[in-house]
């Protein structure tokens, strides 16, 4: 296959050479730039914060502009600091300590980033859900977690089941007439009425700070738990591969129920002192031009799924809007088409740079940078400092071009430090000697690019939403009429993958188009809409183990008309 060659872009990088940086690059020197370095202790909302609104150049720049249909507003660093402060008063004021665990579960609003930095300037560990979680969701995180408090709205404490998590003590509410009974604190009335001075609790590098909940192929949704420490990586890799400088107007399009929406949409950019936008409500191609337009954003970091959907509005749009500003465009969350990549081209006269990481990674691990060439269709180089390879599944290293496992070196600064409660499947990450192993098979070409292969496992990509089938499967399995359920990701144009459902009915149900419904339905409303099968298929039986469990290989089979593989453990 030929691959398509885009060469560097002109101007003034953050990391002007690679292989220089690549060579001399030493943790240590970024650690400088923080407060432990003169005092031991640290709170990473102080650095992405107070420090800048403690600067009197710096404190009334714009930090957070925030715009829906309905509200437009601007915060100053130093609005900022006196907001998470009053923020932090409440929570600390209701009890909260350092080490709780404090869930935010509320859609994108100025509210939602000061009760976060507030819940962390406590020394709180905070539990961000997207907004989108119905009960079932919301109570398997919070029960896993022992959370102590949450913060929501009063639309959406209905999902919260409070009476079945008995460590949940303390729900912040915010919504108008709030009434203060049974541990319900009226969030925004405590606000406005709090100091706005705070006492920070000043940590390790080493204590908890952030807790996200992510699915594998098997099991409940695990707890992700990243330290204080994720600050060194989120703010190196907001210089080199963000490019930000402090005058930069960035715009992170992902929602911080994701790690993506708190790693560089909370703080990545205020780690190194740009202007941050957050643009609430739903996407609409004329919504996210005129967002880009308005606030004149110069970098965008946004995912395949939404380009995507951008190309197909097509490109007669775009020239309403004067998107001059706009410098440098990021993608993530899954393949980045070549095809996407030459439209980013045409339409913005700019490369789209592919950027590759997980939630585990807790920041950014291999990357397309601004001074290097970009191959289409590659994820770019490991980041200056860390070591990518692709391993056997021995361990073993392999040459150029050879498929494998995509493997980090164990110990980079953002590693995850727990997965919560569960210190067993946390090991299972780390069992090859050295090695974190991520679940993605590549390859690595002669020049050390790395080029996405799949998910070993079956874990679903959906319009960059990570999805655990088990999870899935789980919900189908308490409908009243399905016996058996497997689910599986299936390739789509534009939402890279989409959920489809194989479903056995319970003997006496008719499989009829108002069932698949009611089954869709039910799963949307006790997971979340975007965990919902758009596709259901009804068979009368499904192939499963000798020892029970679905083979979601050969539904993939069935489903792509492939060779089914091995069938030796599949039971008569
Ligand atoms: C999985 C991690 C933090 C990033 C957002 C998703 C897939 C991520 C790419 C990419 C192809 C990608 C991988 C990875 N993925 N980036 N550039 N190309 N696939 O975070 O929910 O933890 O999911 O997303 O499969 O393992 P996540």
């Amino acid at each position: 296959m030929k691959v398509q060659t885009l060469p560097p872009q002109n101007g003034n990088f953050n990391l002007a050479n690679y292989e220089e940086t690549a060579k001399n690059f030493n943790w240590a020197d970024v650690e400088k730039e923080f407060s432990w370095h003169q005092t031991g202790k640290v709170n990473i909302a102080y650095e992405t914060i107070d420090r800048h609104a403690e600067n009197p150049k710096k404190k009334d720049q714009i930090a957070l502009y925030y715009s829906d249909a309905n509200r437009d507003e601007q915060y100053t660093y130093e609005d900022m600091k006196k907001m998470t402060n009053k923020a932090a008063n409440v929570m600390k004021d209701a009890g909260i300590q350092k080490g709780d665990r404090v869930f935010i579960f509320m859609p994108r609003g100025p509210e939602l980033y000061f009760a976060l930095l507030g819940a962390v300037k406590v020394g709180a560990i905070v539990g961000p859900l997207f907004e989108a979680f119905m009960e079932g969701a919301v109570k398997s995180r919070l029960e896993d977690s022992e959370a102590k408090a949450i913060v929501t709205t009063s639309e959406l404490l209905d999902r919260v089941p409070v009476n079945e998590l008995p460590h949940l003590d303390t729900l912040f509410i915010v919504g108008d007439n709030v009434s203060e009974e049974e541990g319900k604190v009226d969030f925004l009335t405590r606000l406005s009425s709090a100091d706005e001075n705070f006492d920070i609790e000043w940590v390790d590098r080493e204590d908890g700070m952030i807790l996200h909940y992510t699915s594998g192929s098997t099991g409940k949704p695990k707890g992700v738990l990243h330290v204080h420490n994720v600050m060194i990586q989120q703010y190196q890799s907001a210089k080199w591969v963000l490019d930000l400088k402090e005058d930069d107007v960035f715009w992170c399009t992902a929602d911080p129920g994701w790690v993506t929406g708190t790693s560089y949409g909370i703080f990545g950019p205020w780690l190194v002192g740009a202007t941050n936008v957050v643009r609430g409500g739903r996407f609409s191609p004329q919504d996210w031009y005129g967002t880009l337009e308005k606030y004149k954003v110069s970098v965008w970091y946004s995912a395949p799924t939404a380009f995507r959907m951008l190309m197909s509005a097509g490109d007669e749009l775009i020239k309403e809007y004067d998107l001059s500003p706009l410098r440098h465009i990021l993608s993530v969350g899954e393949p980045l088409n070549p095809e996407v990549v030459r439209w980013g081209e045409k339409v913005f006269n700019l490369r789209i740079h592919d950027t590759w990481w997980m939630t585990e990674t807790g920041a950014l691990i291999v990357a397309n940078y601004p001074s290097e060439p970009i191959k289409a269709g590659s994820m770019g180089k490991a980041l200056p400092g860390i070591k990518v390879a692709i391993v056997d599944d021995q361990g073993n290293e392999l040459p150029p071009n050879r498929m494998g496992n995509l493997a980090i070196e164990k110990g980079w600064p953002s590693m995850m430090r727990a997965i919560w409660n569960n210190e067993e499947k946390y090991n299972s990450y780390f069992e090859l000697d050295g090695w974190y192993v991520s679940g993605d098979s590549a390859y690595m070409d002669e020049d050390g690019y790395v080029w996405f292969q799949g998910r070993i496992d079956d874990v679903i990509m959906t319009a960059g939403e990570r999805v655990g089938p088990f999870e899935v499967e789980s919900k189908l399995l308490e409908h009243p009429a399905v016996a058996e359920a497997g689910v599986i990701g299936k390739p789509d144009p534009v939402r890279g993958e989409i959920i489809k459902a194989f479903v056995a009915l319970l003997e006496g149900n008719e499989p009829t188009d108002d069932l698949k419904e009611d089954i869709r339905q039910f799963v949307k409303k006790g997971l979340a809409a975007h965990a919902a099968p758009r596709e259901i298929e009804f068979r009368d039986k499904l192939p499963k183990t000798r020892s029970g469990k679905i083979m979601r290989r050969v539904l993939k089979a069935w489903e792509l008309d492939l060779p089914t593989g091995d069938l030796s453990t599949m039971e008569d």
